[in-house]
């Protein structure tokens, strides 16, 4: 059964038997008999009866089969010149060390550690160290500010923060110390102890009695093994934007995650034990645990940490080099990656200058992959371009071309087919199920496939309402698109007020919330607009109370940086237009969607309930300076 029809045909058939089938793919202390529980919906759970370990079968597993010299993680940093092979012997020894490390603070299973760290390996030994005993970690994207990572330490309630010293980002350090102190003194749930990993760039000061220096924490640790978890104990939360300013946990379990990423390497990804596998993203984000770490080392690969920018570390030639040098295989980045690549050199000289003839396949996810860069990269590169569609809830992709099993016709602008277990419908507002063709909101019908959500940190009220509620018997994916005749999906919008900012996913209502905390600020409205670069980037739309005494250009300013200190740099806020009304509606709903077509200077209408449509032209005229 290799082709995908009948590989999709069958797992909706007979879903017990195509699972417990892939189930056979990891290494079990007690294999599952069932595997499915949907007897608690929308609560299923996979592989109830199951038995396993993650850290063991992205680990152990192979060095028992005779890898442990094989490179697990390769690290390439053309942003310090540095770059260092780890092997899966080594890899195993220093998440021994770090579990036997957690045990020593007194962690136990169950219990929470923050990752706040950049791409460094001591960042994949501490999520799979937590892994080994059961301790759920939750990795923060570095690039997000103090005040969200006190809302993700208030949320989870860590025992302990793993963090560095430092980062780097093109021309300048990112000192992740001081954003650690602040965040933690803004925190008002308090973590008992920090592991900070110091870097030879900047090195941290450390608070006695609190903070503990990577080395000399693991110095006096015992070697930890695995523990036999359930499949359904949780592995990690992962946060992400939601509609609000408070992040949304998304909670993974152990067991139904690694079935469906070991089943994605082989059928969709076509890479084999042994094989170099490269996800160009941060391990912050969900490509990052499923692609740098989780999914190649459950498949014996070895993975790319790669700690730079597909453009100037130091030229358009980065991506081509760390192919060359590692024999990539499978390449995995967002389009955003590839437009700044076309951008500097579209002629592609610099591809050239290189042998990337181990390159098989380019896939592309995280944001819409636009025409152009799909065609330049086919061109240039000469291998299949695969869209492929998932979210941070899913962790796997919903849509893709899975190559290893057939590869299908590619339709340009479309991330292909559903992965088996994904069944999506399109809906109109009442829950009707649309004809071809016909734009609504993209469901995915109940239940879920293994790795996907089990609920939202803390709340299942959350994960119910957010998800389920609004379709009954459906998970909504916040998504707007239709299929064709073909039964081939295309990601249009999102229905709610997320934005995706080169592949990050922001929330605007978010980035609101902060601005309205600028004292002159009486309201404000932020939007995504197009962006030939990051596909999108917000701009914010600001009216001031009457009696500010300070200038335009300074509150303009004070705006930017606002959002840099509560949201991060990665929010790329630069845009901020001072008008005097908001368009709202006569119910008093601002007008997003009208205010996006003028910035973007798409054709737009007055919507039929707009309380006073003189402010469209105001607002045109203000975008337009
Ligand atoms: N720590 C601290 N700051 C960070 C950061 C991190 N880990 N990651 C990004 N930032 C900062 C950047 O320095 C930048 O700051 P600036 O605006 O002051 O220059 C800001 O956040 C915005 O970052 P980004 O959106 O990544 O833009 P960029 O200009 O630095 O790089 C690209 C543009 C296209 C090169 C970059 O977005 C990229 O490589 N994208 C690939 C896609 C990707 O990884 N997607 C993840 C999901 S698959
Ligand atoms: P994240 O949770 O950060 O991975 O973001 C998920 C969102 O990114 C999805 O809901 C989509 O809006 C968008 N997205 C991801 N992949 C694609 C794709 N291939 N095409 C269009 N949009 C995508």
């Amino acid at each position: 059964m290799k082709d995908y029809h009948s590989t999709y045909a069958f797992e909706k058939q007979d879903r017990e038997t195509f699972w417990l089938k892939a189930s056979k793919s990891i290494d079990w202390i007690i294999p599952p008999k069932i595997a499915l529980d949907d007897s608690n919906s929308p609560f299923s759970k996979w592989f109830p009866d199951g038995k396993m370990n993650s850290c063991f079968n992205a680990v152990d597993r192979h060095v028992l089969a005779g890898r442990q010299e094989q490179t697990a993680i390769q690290y390439e940093s053309p942003i310090t010149g540095q770059s260092a092979s780890m092997s899966y012997g080594e890899l195993k020894k220093q998440t021994e060390k770090f579990a036997g490390m957690l045990n020593e603070q007194g962690l136990k299973k169950g219990d929470r550690v923050i990752i706040y760290m950049p791409m460094i390996k001591e960042a994949v030994i501490a999520m799979l160290g937590c892994a080994r005993i059961g301790v759920v970690h939750s990795v923060v994207f570095g690039g997000f500010a103090a005040a969200e990572l006190a809302k993700r330490i208030n949320d989870c309630k860590p025992k302990l923060i793993v963090s560095a010293s430092c980062g780097h980002e093109p021309n300048r350090l990112v000192h992740y110390k001081p954003l650690l102190d602040q965040a933690i003194q803004q925190s008002k749930y308090k973590p008992s102890k920090c592991i900070i990993y110091q870097r030879d760039a900047a090195k941290a000061d450390l608070i006695v009695g609190r903070d503990i220096e990577w080395y000399e924490a693991l110095a006096s640790a015992t070697p930890a093994n695995p523990v036999a978890l359930s499949a359904n104990d949780p592995l990690y939360i992962l946060y992400t934007s939601g509609t609000t300013g408070q992040p949304k946990g998304v909670v993974r379990d152990n067991g139904g995650h690694a079935v469906a990423l070991c089943w994605s390497m082989s059928n969709i990804y076509d890479v084999n034990p042994g094989e170099v596998f490269w996800a160009a993203s941060d391990i912050g984000w969900v490509v990052g645990h499923s692609y740098i770490v989780y999914a190649p080392l459950f498949a014996g690969c070895t993975s790319i940490l790669f700690e730079g920018k597909p453009v100037g570390t130091p030229d358009a030639g980065v991506f081509w080099s760390v192919i060359e040098k590692n024999n990539v295989k499978t390449l995995f980045t967002a389009p955003t990656a590839f437009r700044a690549i076309k951008r500097i050199d579209p002629e592609g000289s610099f591809i050239k200058k290189h042998d990337i003839s181990s390159l098989k396949y380019l896939f592309l996810a995280g944001e819409r992959a636009d025409p152009d860069t799909i065609l330049w990269a086919q061109e240039k590169l000469r291998v299949p371009i695969i869209d492929h569609w998932w979210q941070t809830e899913t962790g796997w992709s919903i849509c893709a071309n899975p190559v290893g099993l057939d590869q299908l016709p590619i339709k340009i602008g479309s991330p292909s087919l559903p992965m088996p277990g994904f069944q999506i419908e399109v809906l109109d507002d009442s829950g009707n199920v649309l004809a071809n063709n016909v734009l609504g909101s993209i469901v995915i019908k109940l239940p879920l496939p293994p790795s996907c959500l089990t609920t939202i940190w803390g709340s299942n009220n959350t994960f119910v309402e957010k998800y389920l509620a609004r379709f009954p018997g459906y998970y909504e994916t916040g998504d707007a698109g239709y299929l064709d005749d073909d039964g081939y999906i295309y990601i249009m919008a999102r229905t709610d007020d997320i934005i995706n900012v080169a592949g990050h996913r922001l929330s605007t209502g978010q980035i609101e919330e902060v601005i309205s905390e600028h004292p002159d600020v009486a309201e404000c409205a932020v939007i995504g607009i197009n962006d030939e670069l990051k596909g999108q980037i917000p701009i914010s739309l600001v009216c001031l109370y009457p009696d500010t005494q300070n200038s335009e250009t300074k509150i303009c300013e004070e705006i930017v940086q606002l959002v840099i200190n509560k949201v991060g740099r990665v929010s790329s806020l630069k845009k901020v237009v001072i008008i005097d009304r908001l368009p709202k509606t006569r119910s008093g709903k601002i007008v997003r969607s009208t205010m996006v077509k003028i910035a973007n200077h798409e054709k737009w209408m007055i919507p039929a309930t707009i309380e006073d449509a003189t402010v469209l032209d105001e607002i045109s005229r203000a975008l337009e300076k």
